[in-house]
């Protein structure tokens, strides 16, 4: 008797009762083959030939994968719109009218010249999530909204809309496609007069959850498979103006000048040495530079660039702040320039909701995989959505630590693992609340 023969025979001598053996009742999965198929589609707007993505937000590639994007969401049965602010949001039922939704989304923009998982492994997760519902015809407690925020990289737009709301100073603000967020926000068939009616009441959602690349090396490093994030940091960003004055370089001497780019030279080095000089993970970063008129044979008259600062308190932001802005004035007068900040963004650092947090980390738990606490240094739309109800995040591992950067990449498995973490996580939280 062959083996197969013997088990036959084994279960035919079984008594009846015996062969009713617990129903292996399979756990929902996702797709994984079709939620990573939709990424390398989606990565098709703006490929670079560094094999990154350019796919700034407002930008013509913007609005084709947008379209795409929307496409995907009809497909997984969700009724989709535009809201006034440019966001792109899919709606599914819930079956207790009584409940708001929770939402569950991210962004598909990129940063100029970026990777093509930052943003999109959220956004394609989250559809693949609703698909994954809509097959298995699951339907959940609460309503679900897949929302796919615009402009996350320009200082997290879309999401401030409808937390906080957007200023006329803010929808002035020109942002990485050349275009103001106003104009941006028409291109992309929002209405950037109707915001206000677009703003979210407190309350209005049971939650938000994202699901992101970690974009930092401590779940690769470590081996760990899904990061639990406990908060997420706040980001200042200033537009910096430096005022000397454009000389002739061969006839000026050296104690006679008023040269902006050289106290621009002091004034990053100081950035780098203020934001390092007290205790914990707090980053500051001079990020982009423009000397004027630019010429071999010209004193530099005017520079512009940029201050970025962030951490987890935004009393330490304020702090740095502080200390950059005495520094600031020992360069004036050692070089003869003016300096000016003009605050040009400022996200609130968010904790994620305890709640969320224990619902992740069993999901992960029940599908065998391992599990870190721990913060993200990257700003995310979760943060502005803070304002309004309780959020989590997921992070999956970012090989090497890269992200913005064409190098940026997580393997198809840890994305698929990351899209289940989110079902089951919003699974849970539904049936909890
Ligand atoms: O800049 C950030 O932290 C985010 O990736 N937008
Ligand atoms: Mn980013
Ligand atoms: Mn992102």
């Amino acid at each position: 008797m062959n083996r197969r023969d013997f088990n036959l025979g084994l279960l035919v001598a079984m008594p009846a009762v015996a062969l009713r053996l617990p129903q292996l009742t399979s756990p929902l999965r996702v797709d994984g083959r079709r939620v990573n198929a939709h990424l390398e589609e989606l990565a098709r707007f703006g490929k670079t030939v560094e094999g990154g993505t350019n796919r700034v937000a407002y930008g013509d590639l913007d609005l084709q994968a947008r379209h795409y994007v929307m496409k995907l969401m009809r497909g997984a049965a969700l009724e989709v719109s535009i809201d006034a602010a440019g966001n792109i949001v899919g709606r599914r039922l819930g079956n207790d009218a009584r409940l708001k939704p929770f939402m569950i989304g991210s962004h598909i923009d990129s940063v100029p010249q970026g990777g093509s998982y930052d943003g999109q492994v959220g956004s394609m997760g989250a559809i693949e999530v609703a698909q994954t519902l809509s097959e298995n015809n699951v339907q959940l407690r609460h309503p679900l909204e897949v929302v796919i925020f615009q402009n996350e990289e320009g200082g997290t737009i879309g999401s401030a809309a409808i937390s906080r709301g957007l200023t006329d100073k803010d929808l002035a603000i020109v942002t990485n496609s050349k275009k103001t967020i106003r104009e941006g926000i028409k291109f992309i068939g929002g209405d950037p007069d109707a915001l206000a009616s677009y703003v979210r009441k407190k309350g209005d959602l049971a939650g938000y959850l994202e699901l992101h690349i970690e974009q930092g090396s401590i779940l690769y490093s470590e081996k760990i498979d899904i990061g639990v994030v406990e908060g997420i940091v706040g980001i200042g960003w200033w537009d910096v103006t430096i005022e000397g004055f454009a000389n002739h370089a061969g006839t000026t001497p050296m104690n006679q000048r008023h040269d902006a780019l050289l106290a621009a030279a002091k004034y990053i080095e100081a950035v780098n040495r203020i934001v390092t000089s007290i205790p914990g993970r707090q980053v500051g970063t001079v990020g982009r530079i423009q000397a004027n008129p630019g010429a071999f044979n010209v004193i530099p008259g005017k520079v512009t660039t940029t201050l970025e600062l962030r951490d987890l308190d935004a009393a330490k932001v304020g702090l740095l702040f502080d200390k950059i802005q005495t520094e600031v004035a020992q360069i004036e007068a050692a070089t003869g320039t003016r300096f000016e900040f003009k605050q040009v963004n400022r996200s609130q650092p968010a904790l994620t909701d305890e709640r969320f947090r224990r619902a992740i980390d069993e999901a992960a738990k029940n599908q065998g995989l391992t599990t870190k606490l721990m913060p993200s240094g990257a700003g995310h739309d979760a943060q502005e959505i803070a304002e309004l109800c309780p959020i989590g995040m997921v992070f999956i591992p970012s090989r090497d630590g890269i992200s913005h950067s064409p190098r940026e990449f997580s393997k198809a498995e840890e994305i698929t693992n990351g899209v289940n973490v989110l079902l089951h996580s919003i699974l849970k939280l539904d049936a909890m609340a």
